[in-house]
């Protein structure tokens, strides 16, 4: 037995709208790039989901019941405002405001997200995107409506979701971007439309309510695979460009200086405007968000010369070999874990809050309990690690949410990966009944939150 984390640690579950809602035509919902994608051999399409837009109820009463107190999810753009520039949809609105009353019902806190790669598909058809600064102020919009409407119940929120992945060479497809998009001056500029987004709507949700905000991250330690130095070089710019360049706006409203000096000596024109200083200048944030599954090491030496650092992990990516990997290639690291929690807290000051964290298995349901015990390790190391951060480094972290912990599709649509410590009974191309069934996992994790932290 350990000693338990703080009182008032928020412990709880993590989705997203795609991934949990279905109902993807009612309601006067418009479509997302997502709608319009179909099944494949190894994937769901996205119409269905676990089917939360009939029924949320039975999940909450069993989040309720594993003693949750917090769930992260998202407010679906295209379903609030079908074309994502055009009319609000009250039906959708309601919704989501039935879906609050169910949480607040239960003692469970409810944290907003206002995007998870899932663009209106008209904005992204005829205005590419987060590449248009159109989109942009359409999603600003959007997100001070959501602002207005649900402030007054909604304590935490996060504007973008991963928001790191907007520099990264994929940032096109989480950006609803369809032409184009590839090259560096395209790819900073989605990562400062996504920016000046999250900066607009933080500022607002600060001056019209009490509500704190988050920035967040998807966070892989990145460790550099020797001690070459280059390597060790390698490793510092990739936090530099892919964490630090984001947390240096949260937390002071300026971007990296050594980020900006690349940006200058490569002629990149990323669309940042005098109205946007005076929006960063205001910029505060009350909580780092951040998922973690799994750690990065960098060989420079794989790394063609010239490339950009938010690039360095498509060349030299390799293995870890003091780590073990999962089936679908991701490595199980509890210290990089604790790493990003001190680390960050160490420079920054701000409350940390790990609102994603947990291990795809391919799971079978034969009647019987699952005996997920390689996912109760996996909690557990990485909530070990969590509570080395905070009682042996003096980490303020306000809660850990496991992603998925009822079954949902993985991000790619396939329900083979599963993350959930509840098993819904539908496959990949056969939805059968839905059912839900607690596996082993979903005891234990109820008795460490009935612990709150003290039993792993
Ligand atoms: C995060 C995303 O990157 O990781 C989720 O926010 C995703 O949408 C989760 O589901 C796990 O990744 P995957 O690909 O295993 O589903």
């Amino acid at each position: 037995m350990g000693q338990a984390l703080p009182k008032g640690f928020l412990w709880g579950n993590s989705t997203s709208s795609m991934q949990t809602e279905g109902g993807w035509n009612e309601g006067g919902k418009g479509k997302s790039v997502y709608d319009v994608r179909p099944a494949t051999e190894n994937s769901s399409d996205w119409k269905v989901a676990i089917d939360e837009y009939h029924d949320f109820d039975e999940d909450f009463d069993l989040m309720a019941a594993a003693g949750m107190n917090c769930y992260r999810f998202q407010i679906s753009w295209s379903r609030v405002c079908p074309t994502g520039d055009g009319d609000f949809n009250e039906e959708g609105i309601a919704f989501y405001d039935r879906l609050i009353d169910g949480l607040l019902a239960r003692h469970i806190t409810p944290m907003i997200c206002l995007y998870h790669f899932d663009m209106p598909l008209a904005l992204a058809e005829k205005e590419n995107g987060f590449l248009s600064r159109h989109v942009t102020n359409a999603f600003i919009r959007f997100g001070k409506e959501m602002v207005d409407r649900f402030a007054d119940k909604v304590p935490y929120w996060i504007v973008f979701n991963e928001q790191n992945l907007y520099s990264t060479t994929y940032a096109k497809h989480y950006a609803g971007v369809l032409e184009g998009g590839d090259t560096d001056q395209e790819i900073f500029t989605i990562a400062h439309h996504v920016m000046i987004a999250h900066v607009e709507i933080a500022n607002y949700l600060h001056a019209h309510s009490s509500a704190q905000i988050g920035g967040m991250l998807a966070y892989e330690e990145c460790y550099p695979a020797t001690n070459n130095p280059e390597d060790i070089l390698f490793a510092r710019q990739i936090n530099e460009f892919f964490n630090r360049n984001l947390l240096d706006v949260y937390a002071h409203g300026r971007y990296s200086n050594e980020v900006l000096t690349f940006i200058k000596n490569h002629d990149i024109d990323m669309d940042f405007t005098a109205a946007d200083q005076a929006q960063f200048d205001q910029v505060k944030t009350d909580f780092i968000a951040f998922s973690y599954y799994r750690s990065d090491s960098i060989d420079s030496t794989k790394v063609p010369v010239g490339t950009v650092p938010t690039r360095y992990l498509d060349y030299g990516g390799v293995p870890n070999k003091y780590t073990r990997y999962n089936e679908w290639g991701w490595n199980v690291d509890p210290l990089g874990f604790r790493d990003i929690l001190s680390k960050v807290y160490n420079e920054y000051g701000i409350p940390m809050f790990p609102i994603e964290n947990g291990i795809g298995v391919r799971e079978n349901f034969q009647g019987k309990e699952i005996q997920d015990d390689y996912r109760i390790q996996y909690h557990r190391v990485h909530l070990e690690a969590l509570r080395d951060a905070v009682q042996q480094d003096g980490v303020k972290v306000l809660g850990y949410l496991g992603w998925g912990l009822i079954d949902i599709p993985s991000s790619g649509g396939n329900f083979d990966k599963r993350y959930g410590m509840v098993y819904v009974n539908r496959t990949n191309h056969d939805l059968l009944d839905m059912k839900r069934v607690p596996k082993k996992s979903y005891g234990w994790f109820k008795h460490v939150i009935e612990s709150n932290g003290a039993d792993l």
